[in-house]
């Protein structure tokens, strides 16, 4: 099952709070796409989506590799990783992801990286493009697909 949209920014905000209510703990979101597609720009759309304050910052984990979002504020655990900086899918293991997997939302940039250990059972959202408007193809693995037809609803 595959949705595609073609969005402005605020339009991908949008999408990404439509998807916040169906995330559950132990869930991956990775989010693919060129340098600047705007992964970072959706995974903000979902941490926001998911109780994070507007007024907070969603900082970009380009330099930290993982940014961990515990406070009661969110309705889970979430981690926001980017693993545009691994040189080599072994150094995933170093990050503690193992550790967050049953009870957080992971949030992956650059999925890419984590090469073939990278868990199947995921939602993945691949952005495309370069201008105001932006294409989102979303699929996801089998525990998905029935929240994403719910999702075709909302959207
Ligand atoms: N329709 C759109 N959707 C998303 N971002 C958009 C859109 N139109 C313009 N932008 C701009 O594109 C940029 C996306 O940057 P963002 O940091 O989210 O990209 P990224 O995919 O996370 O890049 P990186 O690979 O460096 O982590 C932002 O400056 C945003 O304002
Ligand atoms: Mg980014």
């Amino acid at each position: 099952m595959k949705l595609f949209e073609q969005v402005n920014e605020a339009g991908l905000i949008q999408v990404a709070h439509a998807i916040a209510p169906s995330c559950r703990p132990g869930d991956m979101i990775c989010l693919s796409g060129a340098l600047g597609a705007g992964k970072t720009s959706f995974a903000r759309g979902l941490i926001h989506g998911l109780g994070w304050p507007e007024t907070h910052e969603v900082a970009s984990p380009t330099f930290n590799l993982v940014v961990q979002y515990l406070t009661p504020d969110v309705r889970l655990p979430i981690a926001h990783v980017d693993l545009y900086r691994l040189d080599d899918a072994r150094q995933v293991i170093g990050l503690g992801l193992e550790d967050m997997m049953d009870d957080h939302l992971l949030i992956i940039e650059w999925p890419e990286r984590w090469g073939q250990d990278l868990p199947p059972e995921h939602l993945r959202i691949a952005i495309d493009g370069t201008g105001d408007v932006r294409s989102i193809a979303i699929s996801g693995a089998s525990s998905w697909i029935h929240r994403l037809q719910q999702l075709k609803v909302k959207l």
